[in-house]
C-alpha cells in the first residue's frame, strides 16, 4: 500500500474534504483486473489553457431556492401582493386589505388592523413562512414593518415568534407613532430551536383608531456577510465552499416565464426591496403532482444581490436575459412571443443591464448601482440571451441583441443557446446559427442517465476548435433507477464525464451543474446540488464532485494518453485527465473508475524536472451506488484525503472500484 489516510479529521480545501481515520480504502475482497493499463502524462506538454471561471454554479429560483431558501427572508407574501392577498397569512379580529395612500406604488396592498371591539378578543396577523419558519435557539431575528397610525396617537403592536405547538419563543413590543408611513424595527431572540415556527403580530387591545401595516419582514440577524437584505448563511457558505468560477443566474425557464408577463425582469429586481413588484414563479404549476400555488418571486434576491454574491464568492457573474420568447415548452403559439418589430425594449434591457453592472456612476443605471451601495463597477464580462430556445424565431431575435451589444459593449462575451437537449434536430439547427451570429459561447443542456455521461466523456474531443466555445450550462446525471436521487452513481458518472470537459478545456470554457438548491418539503425538480429544510442543509455527492474539480482545476491541460494514444475515456471503465497549475508548481491527476473491479494503471510521468515523492491523494469512493447524504447524515459519503508515496515518475496506481481519485503532486 502506498498511501495512508491521515488520522485527524481536517479540511484540506475550504473546510469540506475530510481526512478520515482508517487506512486505505481498498476492499481486500474486491475483484481486481489482473493486467494494468498504461497512462502517460506529459508534464511539460500543455495542450490548452483552462478558463479560471471554468467550474461554476447555476442559480435558478426553482424548488424554493430563492424565497424560502437562499434569500433569508422568513415571511412569505410580506407585501400582501399575492393574488390572494392574505395567502400565507392567518388574519384574526378586525383586519382589512387596502390600497389607498400606499407607501410603495408597485406593491400597493397593505393591511389595516382595528380594535376587535372586545377586551377578550384580538386582532392580528400570523405568517406561516415557507413551509414553516426556522428559528435557532439563542439566535437573533430582525423584524421590521412599515406602519402608520390612524391619528397622532400611538398604536402598539406585539411581535412574537411562535413554535409549532403554539408556544411564544421570542417577543418584542413596538410603538407606531403618527400618520406618516415609517419603518419600525425590533430584534427578537429565539428561546428554542424550531423548524416549523410562525410569526405573529398582535394589535394591542388597548388601542383605539387603527394601525396600517405593510412589508412585514423577518430575517435572521446572522445573514451571509451580514447584509441586511441578506442570504441564509449556511446556504451561501455552501456556494462559497464550491469555489465557483462563474455564477449563472437567475435561471433557467424562469427567465422566459410561463408567459411573457411573468418572465424575469431584472429592472423589477433592483432598487428598494419594498418597491420591487411580485412575480409569479414559472415553477408553481409545472408538474401537476407537485403543485405550488404559493410559489412567487419577491425579487428580494435581485440582480444587485446576485452581482454582490458573485463578487463575494469570487465568481464571474453570468446573467441570463429573456430574448423575447416565453418558455417554448409552454407556448407553441407564436402569438405568445414578442414580434420581432417590438423587440427593442428587450434589447434595451440588455444594454441597460450592462450599464447597471459596468457603467460609470454618472449613467442612469450605473448611478442606481452606486445608490444601492456599489459605486465600483461589477466587471461584468458574460451575458446570456435566451435560455432553452429553439427554432428560427430564436436566432432572428438573438441577432438583434448581438448587433446592439457588439456596437455598444464590444468586450462582453455573448452566450447563445443550443436548445434544451444534448443533440437532435433543434441542437443541430442552432449550432450553425450560433456560428453565423458569432456568439462567444453556446450554452448546452443535458439531463441524462449516468450511462450517457459515461459514454459521453469523449463528447468534446471532436468538437470544432474554431468559432464559439461551449458553456455546459445545465447538466446532471438522472439515475432513473433510483428516483433520480443525488446518489454516488450519478456523482461518479458526472466526475468521469467532467474529465472529458477538462481534457477539452480549450473548447469547453464554462460548466455549471443544475439545478442548485431544493427545499426538502417544497421541490419541483430533482436531482439538485444542495438540499435544505428550514434549519439545516446538506451537500450531495454531486456537490463534492463539483468542488473537487473547482478546487483542483489547474491552469493548463496536459497531454495524457493511453497505449493507443487515446485519452482514457472509458477503456476498462477508466476516465482520466491531467492538469498543472500555478507556474507549473503542481501536477494534478484525476482518475475515475466507474466499474466494479479495481483497475491498475501504469502511470508514466514524462518531462518532469523534479517532484516530491509524497503526494496528496483525495479519493471519493463508495461501496454502494445508491449511497446518498441526508439532513440527518450529511457526511455519509465525502471525499477523503491522505498522503500517497510515489515510487518514481513511473508508478503503479490502483483505482478502486467505484472511485474517483485526485492525485496532487508537488513539483517544487
Ligand atoms: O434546471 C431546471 C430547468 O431545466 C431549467 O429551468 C431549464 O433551463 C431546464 O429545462
Amino acid at each position: 500500500m502506498k498511501y495512508l489516510w491521515k488520522t485527524a479529521v481536517s479540511a484540506i480545501m475550504a473546510g469540506s474534504v475530510c481526512c478520515l481515520a482508517q487506512a486505505g480504502s481498498e476492499n481486500p475482497k474486491e475483484a481486481t483486473e489482473s493486467s494494468s493499463i498504461l497512462w502517460e502524462v506529459k508534464a511539460n506538454r500543455p495542450v490548452a489553457r483552462i478558463n479560471p471561471d471554468m467550474y461554476g454554479i447555476f442559480f435558478e429560483d426553482i424548488n424554493f431556492a430563492a424565497d424560502g431558501g437562499l434569500y433569508a427572508e422568513l415571511v412569505k407574501n410580506r407585501s400582501f401582493e399575492f393574488p390572494q392577498h392574505l395567502m400565507g397569512w392567518r388574519s384574526f379580529g378586525q383586519t382589512e386589505v387596502l390600497t389607498d395612500e400606499a407607501p410603495f406604488p408597485r406593491n400597493p396592498h397593505y393591511v389595516r388592523l382595528s380594535p376587535s371591539g372586545h377586551a377578550h378578543k384580538l386582532t392580528g396577523l400570523e405568517n406561516e413562512g415557507f413551509r414553516g419558519m426556522g428559528f435557532h435557539a439563542g439566535k437573533e431575528y430582525r423584524f421590521s414593518v412599515w406602519a402608520r397610525s390612524s391619528s397622532d396617537d400611538v398604536q402598539k403592536l406585539t411581535v412574537t415568534l411562535v413554535s409549532a405547538d403554539d408556544r411564544e419563543i421570542g417577543r418584542a413590543d413596538l410603538t407606531v407613532e403618527g400618520r406618516q408611513w415609517k419603518k419600525y424595527s425590533a430584534r427578537l431572540r429565539s428561546r428554542a430551536t424550531e423548524a416549523q415556527g410562525r410569526l405573529r403580530v398582535v394589535y394591542d387591545r388597548g388601542n383605539s383608531g387603527y394601525a396600517d401595516v405593510e412589508h412585514i419582514s423577518l430575517f435572521p440577524a446572522d445573514t451571509w456577510q451580514g447584509h441586511e437584505n441578506g442570504l441564509r448563511s449556511d446556504l451561501a457558505q455552501a456556494l462559497a465552499d464550491l469555489h465557483p468560477g462563474v455564477l449563472r443566474f437567475p435561471g433557467g425557464c424562469i427567465v422566459e416565464g410561463t408567459d411573457l408577463a411573468t418572465r424575469y425582469q431584472w429592472k423589477n429586481s433592483v432598487g428598494a426591496v419594498e418597491n420591487r413588484p411580485l412575480n409569479e414563479n414559472r415553477w408553481n404549476y409545472t408538474f401537476p403532482h407537485r403543485m405550488f400555488p404559493d410559489y412567487y418571486q419577491s425579487y428580494g434576491l435581485g440582480f444587485f444581490e446576485f452581482f454582490c454574491l458573485a463578487e463575494e464568492i469570487g465568481a464571474a457573474a453570468l446573467p441570463v436575459l429573456s430574448c423575447g420568447l416565453a418558455c417554448q415548452f409552454q407556448n407553441d403559439d407564436m402569438r405568445a412571443h414578442v414580434p420581432l418589430e417590438d423587440l427593442q425594449p428587450y434589447v434595451q434591457d440588455a444594454l441597460d443591464l450592462i450599464e447597471f453592472a459596468n457603467g460609470s456612476t454618472d449613467t442612469e443605471w450605473g448611478s442606481l448601482r452606486a445608490e444601492m451601495g456599489h459605486p465600483a463597477p461589477f466587471g461584468l464580462k458574460y451575458l446570456a440571451v435566451g435560455n432553452e430556445q429553439w427554432g428560427r424565431e430564436y436566432p432572428e431575435r438573438l441577432e438583434k441583441f448581438v448587433q446592439a451589444i457588439r456596437q455598444n459593449w464590444p468586450d462582453i462575451q455573448i452566450v447563445g443557446s443550443a436548445g434544451p437537449s444534448s443533440g437532435g434536430e433543434r441542437f443541430n439547427y442552432l449550432w450553425p446559427e450560433m456560428r453565423r451570429l458569432k456568439v462567444d459561447l453556446v450554452d448546452e443542456h443535458y439531463y441524462m442517465s449516468p450511462d450517457w455521461f459515461l459514454q459521453n466523456a469523449g463528447r468534446y474531443d471532436s468538437y470544432d476548435r474554431k468559432g464559439p466555445k461551449v458553456f455546459a450550462g445545465e447538466y446532471a446525471a438522472h439515475d432513473y433507477d433510483h428516483a433520480k436521487a443525488n446518489n454516488f452513481k450519478a456523482a461518479l458518472s458526472e466526475a468521469c464525464f467532467m474529465t472529458g470537459l477538462e481534457r477539452n478545456a480549450d473548447v469547453v470554457r464554462l460548466a455549471t451543474y443544475a439545478p442548485l438548491f431544493a427545499h426538502v418539503d417544497a421541490w419541483q425538480w430533482n436531482p439538485d446540488l444542495i438540499w435544505f429544510d428550514n434549519l439545516r442543509s446538506f451537500r450531495t455527492p454531486n456537490w463534492y464532485v463539483q468542488q473537487l474539480f473547482a478546487c483542483y482545476r489547474g491552469t493548463e491541460v496536459l497531454a495524457a494518453y493511453g497505449r493507443d494514444r487515446q485519452p482514457l475515456k472509458g477503456q476498462r471503465q477508466l476516465y482520466a485527465s491531467a492538469v498543472r497549475d500555478g507556474q507549473g508548481k503542481r501536477l494534478i491527476l484525476k482518475i475515475g473508475n466507474s466499474g466494479e473491479q479495481m483497475q491498475r494503471l501504469d502511470i508514466r510521468l514524462s518531462g518532469l524536472k523534479k517532484f516530491r515523492p509524497e503526494a496528496t491523494l483525495i479519493r471519493f469512493q463508495s461501496e454502494e451506488w445508491d449511497a446518498v447524504n441526508t439532513l440527518d447524515d450529511p457526511q455519509h459519503i465525502v471525499p477523503r484525503s491522505g498522503s500517497y508515496i510515489l515510487e518514481g515518475p513511473a508508478f503503479s496506481f490502483e483505482a478502486p472500484a467505484r472511485s474517483f481519485s485526485v492525485l496532487v503532486i508537488s513539483l517544487d
